[in-house]
């Protein structure tokens, strides 16, 4: 039998998936690793906790594996988007990454539109200037640690760091650079003029290659300590998202995909290069060569939840936190919440804003904050839905994966609150999935990852919308949505007292 491993490199944890050819799922091991939160709205990570947790994921696999080393063909990967690494003339790390979902750098945000003008940076990179993309990052660090910035020689994303790492090779591939800022997202060439307007030597720009793009071999270090065999091919892998797209089969015109991880994203394949949504969601290049998708994004979905569970349930675990939120009332008894955790994204650009909980009343349970929390993330979720279907998509089904496909009432409620066919796969892992099949396809195991994902990707369930829950959800929404506006001065008057 033939095997694969995909990599996924997320942002609470590394997760390392074995495949075979027959797109089966044959083991799975995960390691985590922490936030760095200095202050309010920082979020870092050590990139050599990325290293070791996943050399030792690798290891662990491979004792469990009763094969040859050598059937393990291929590996690819995912990763956690935006994040900014820094390497010396060495190659050595300069300091910890700085990570999508760290939002100190609103200032550097306004100094792109200043000199690049919005429509313009829409033109090349076809997105607006988010504090989690990385250029802003990069400028930060001109800004403030001049010293790091001037012994910079190349900027690397998390999965490439680690797969140069594991390879000794420097490359970008076109999903994960469309997050930078710095590429020309339908040209796909870093982009001479941001470069130039932003003071960026375009050498410190890895080469970029395509996602199934054969790298090399790994090293012999790795080799050494993992078991693997230099016989392995390594591809490039893809972003996240890209991956969670091609995991989910999200592979044609159409196609759309909700996944609840760290951050939530609900994401559209789109084949063409120009469409134009004013910067109001993402465009960004697909694993899949020369296709592209949109997708809007709420920054803490899956993290409202483990925030919730740490501060208030330390001692659960996610299955006793969640048991009997079926059993709520839609509207959790009158109580809403907003996932502003760490800012927002869609449809709100807003690095102030943070959540709330509306409507405490002394008869709630730590059921209805719950049930609130799910609510509120699906109704942030839905916001980009909202916009995609006013841009004139038809969204009427959709494929659920992460952590919000992994709970029966979760599911109900994504199909009553976006009022859609929620498909639910028999894996809900669609990020490593998709690296999975990035190396099944690298292998020339198939001939397109479309033909891959008709062998492994299987959907299970399917959940219809009711039409009463909906009604009432249409109601909730419409409360919701106001929350964002009621809340946001009294956010900004809140700010200096934050950490
Ligand atoms: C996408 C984004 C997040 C990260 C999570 O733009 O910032 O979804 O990719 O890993």
């Amino acid at each position: 039998m033939k095997y694969v491993i995909g990599i996924d490199l997320g942002t609470s944890a590394v997760k390392v998936l074995l495949m075979n050819i027959k797109g089966e799922v044959c083991n799975s091991i995960s390691k985590s690793y922490p936030l760095i939160q200095e202050k309010s709205g920082y979020s870092e990570q050590d990139p050599e906790q990325w290293v070791d947790k996943t050399t030792d994921a690798l290891s662990e696999l491979v004792k469990q594996f009763d094969g040859d080393v050598k059937d393990i063909e291929g590996i690819s990967f995912s990763g956690q988007m935006h994040g900014l690494v820094l390497l010396d003339e060495n190659q050595m790390l300069l300091r910890h990454a700085i990570l999508w979902n760290d939002t100190r750098t609103s200032k550097q945000c306004q100094e792109i539109y200043d000199v690049v003008g919005k429509e313009r940076l829409l033109d090349i990179t076809k997105n607006p200037a988010l504090e989690g993309f990385t250029l802003p990052k990069l400028l930060w660090i001109k800004e403030h640690e001049q010293d790091i910035f001037s012994k910079a020689s190349v900027f690397m994303l998390p999965k490439d760091y680690l797969r140069y790492r594991m390879t000794g090779q420097i490359h970008s591939e076109y999903s994960d650079a469309a997050g930078t800022l710095l590429l020309n997202v339908s040209e796909k060439v870093w982009s001479d003029e941001m470069c130039e307007l932003f003071g960026i030597d375009k050498s410190i720009c890895p080469p970029l290659v395509e996602s199934h793009h054969y790298v090399g071999p790994i090293t012999s270090e790795l080799e050494e300590k993992t078991g693997l065999s230099r016989t392995t091919k390594v591809f490039a892998g893809g972003a996240d998202n890209a991956c969670g797209a091609i995991g989910s089969g999200i592979l044609s015109e159409g196609k759309t995909l909700c996944s609840i991880g760290t951050s939530g994203v609900i994401l559209s394949y789109e084949q063409d290069k120009g469409r134009d949504f004013q910067g109001k969601v993402h465009y960004f290049n697909h694993g899949e060569e020369n296709a592209y998708y949109t997708m809007g994004v709420t920054l803490s979905a899956g993290y409202s939840l483990t925030w919730f569970k740490d501060v208030f349930a330390v001692n659960e675990d996610f299955d006793v936190l969640l048991d009997g939120v079926g059993n709520v009332s839609i509207g959790a008894n009158g109580l809403i919440f907003t996932p502003y955790l760490v800012g927002e994204r869609t449809p709100y650009a807003d690095s102030v804003i943070r959540g709330s909980f509306i409507g405490m009343d002394a008869s709630h349970t730590k059921k209805d904050f719950v049930r609130a929390v799910m609510e509120g993330i699906t109704f942030s979720l839905y916001e980009s839905i909202y916009i995609f279907r006013e841009s004139g998509k038809t969204i009427n089904t959709i494929v659920s994966i992460g952590g919000g496909a992994k709970n029966e009432t979760w599911l109900q409620m994504q199909a009553d609150i976006f009022n859609a066919k929620i498909v639910k796969l028999s894996s809900e892992q669609g990020p490593g999935m998709g690296a999975s099949m990035l190396a099944a396809y690298g292998c020339g195991w198939f001939e397109s990852l479309q033909e891959c994902a008709d062998v492994f990707i299987e959907p299970v369930m399917t959940y219809e919308p009711v039409q009463e829950n909906v009604e009432k959800y249409k109601e909730l929404f419409s409360i919701y949505k106001q929350v964002y506006s009621q809340t946001k001065e009294l956010n900004e008057a809140l700010k200096p007292f934050r950490k």
